[in-house]
């Protein structure tokens, strides 16, 4: 008979390995690797005949795979209409962001649509889930809910209940005692999430595996998650804002380009389909050092302000920080300005932020960093209806960024009535005058800036 063998696996990225190590040698963590035992194939498996006709693509039934809309807009947006049944979709979120919540939401609006709904909870006791359930309004009489984390005892309230949706939250959570390998071990997981992913698509319902995301934005442990399920979708957001976007990382049945946006109220999560204002409300546009940059997430243009402010350090080493922004991207605007323009930072503490909890990582945002940056230096503020959109080159140049026409049309939407952009930019919407520069020099006469003859900014002191 042959024997049981073990191989070695990482607990963060899923390698395999034929002994233990110290150190994954795939991923670099530390401590990391678990053995696992592997039962040998069994003879019939490899002889056996195949129990499915290959068929002509066209003739393969296509029906009953429309996506269900799950009621709550800016999910189905993400989804693309909602889910499918049969299809299995990875939620994952730092803890606290609201996963929860989201998935209680849309649980019964979709079992007050008609659709029968059961939730695993493994984190939370039944009493628990109910408590929150009263507090949104979620008391569904078509929406089941039992705790369990043994993966058969959930399949079994699975075929009894026979659900159109499924949520298993979390996957982290589940096990088979039935496996060697320990709750919470990579080889557990991957296994309760094929059997789910099986399960799924041979009953027809739609799943949802809640799963915990580390402090780098993975997910915890097994990534090998990402290639069973059909969608990844990642949920994120500023723990002390009440702002949550949702994004599609991976999609089989839609674009993975959809943004959507929440926000965390005492009711619950609620949409922001119009997010047009959202980011500008409380802007002083008088005040120097404020700027209002068109960017793009996925499809959907956002208009947020970027601030920034210059002030003399009392540092040997200056302080430079970066909220929302790419702290790269900040040193090389800096660097650009000092050398290109003539704007010296290097004795100077440096703050700059996107406002309202978003994070704005596109190169497009680079030119309004960079007159943010000189509006503070030199304390006059720019006008209240300018928009700045472009890409910084490191010779100074200004280059266009995609999609720009759609961003202008929103930013003319909103009032703004002027843009700052690079030469090849196209023709702004009617109402919106488009201030075309090829140099970051240009965009700073063009927003009205004016540097004079002196040397700008705060140079270091030079010892007496
Ligand atoms: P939760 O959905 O439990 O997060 P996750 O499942 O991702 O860990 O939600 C966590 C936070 O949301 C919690 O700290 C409180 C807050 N919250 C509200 O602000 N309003 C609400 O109506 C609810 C239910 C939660
Ligand atoms: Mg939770």
């Amino acid at each position: 008979m042959a024997k049981t063998r073990s191989t070695y696996r990482c607990g963060e990225c899923g390698a395999e390995g034929p002994q233990w190590t110290g150190r994954c040698s795939a991923c670099g963590a530390w401590n990391t690797i678990v053995e696992e035992r592997v039962a040998p194939p069994s003879a019939s498996a490899t002889t056996s005949r195949p129990t499915s006709v290959a068929m002509p693509i066209a003739e393969v039934e296509g029906a009953g795979w429309e996506p269900r809309p799950t009621g709550i807009g800016e999910l189905d947006r993400v989804l693309g209409g909602g889910l499918v049944a049969g299809s299995v979709t990875l939620l994952g979120g730092e803890p606290g962001i609201g996963k929860s919540t989201l998935l209680l939401q849309a649980l019964s609006s979709l079992a007050g649509g008609g659709a029968r709904c059961l939730l695993a909870c493994g984190e939370e006791s039944a009493q628990q889930v109910r408590l929150r359930a009263s507090r949104l309004g979620a008391l569904e009489p078509r929406l089941f809910l039992v705790a369990e984390t043994e993966l058969p005892a959930i399949l079994a309230h699975a075929s009894t209940v026979v659900p159109d949706v499924l949520v298993v939250d979390s996957i982290q959570t589940v096990h088979d005692p039935e496996l060697a390998s320990a709750p919470g071990s990579v080889a557990q997981v991957r296994e309760c999430a094929h059997r789910l992913v099986r399960a799924a698509k041979d009953s027809a319902m739609a799943t949802v595996l809640v799963g915990h995301v580390t402090k780098d934005g993975n997910l915890a442990g097994p990534r090998v998650l990402e290639h069973v399920v059909d969608t990844v979708l990642s949920f994120e957001g500023e723990r002390h804002h009440a702002l949550r976007l949702l994004r599609a990382v991976k999609h089989r049945f839609g674009p993975t380009s959809e943004l959507g946006l929440f926000e965390m109220t005492d009711a619950g999560l609620e949409g922001v389909p119009d997010p047009g204002r959202l980011f500008l409300s409380d802007r002083q546009a008088s005040a120097a050092g404020s700027v209002v940059v068109p960017t793009l997430e996925g499809h959907r243009p956002l208009l947020v302000e970027l601030q920034a402010l210059v002030a003399r350090s009392p540092l040997n080493m200056p302080r430079r920080s970066a909220q929302g922004l790419d702290a790269g991207r900040m040193a090389m605007v800096s660097a650009v300005l000092e050398e290109r323009v003539g704007v010296t930072l290097v004795a100077a503490d440096v703050y700059a932020l996107a406002v309202g909890g978003v994070r704005v990582i596109e190169p497009g945002a680079d030119l309004a960093l960079a007159l943010a940056l000189t509006s503070s230096v030199t304390g006059t503020p720019l006008p209240a209806d300018l928009v700045v959109c472009g890409e910084l080159g490191l010779c100074g140049e200004l280059r266009q960024v995609g999609q720009m026409g759609r961003r202008l049309a929103e930013a003319a939407r909103l009032g703004f009535r002027r843009a700052v952009v690079p030469a090849s930019a196209p023709d702004g919407p009617p109402g919106l005058e488009v201030l075309r520069a090829s140099t970051l020099v240009e965009a700073i006469a063009r927003a009205g800036l004016v540097l004079g003859a002196k040397p700008v900014g705060f140079p270091r002191a030079v010892p007496a």
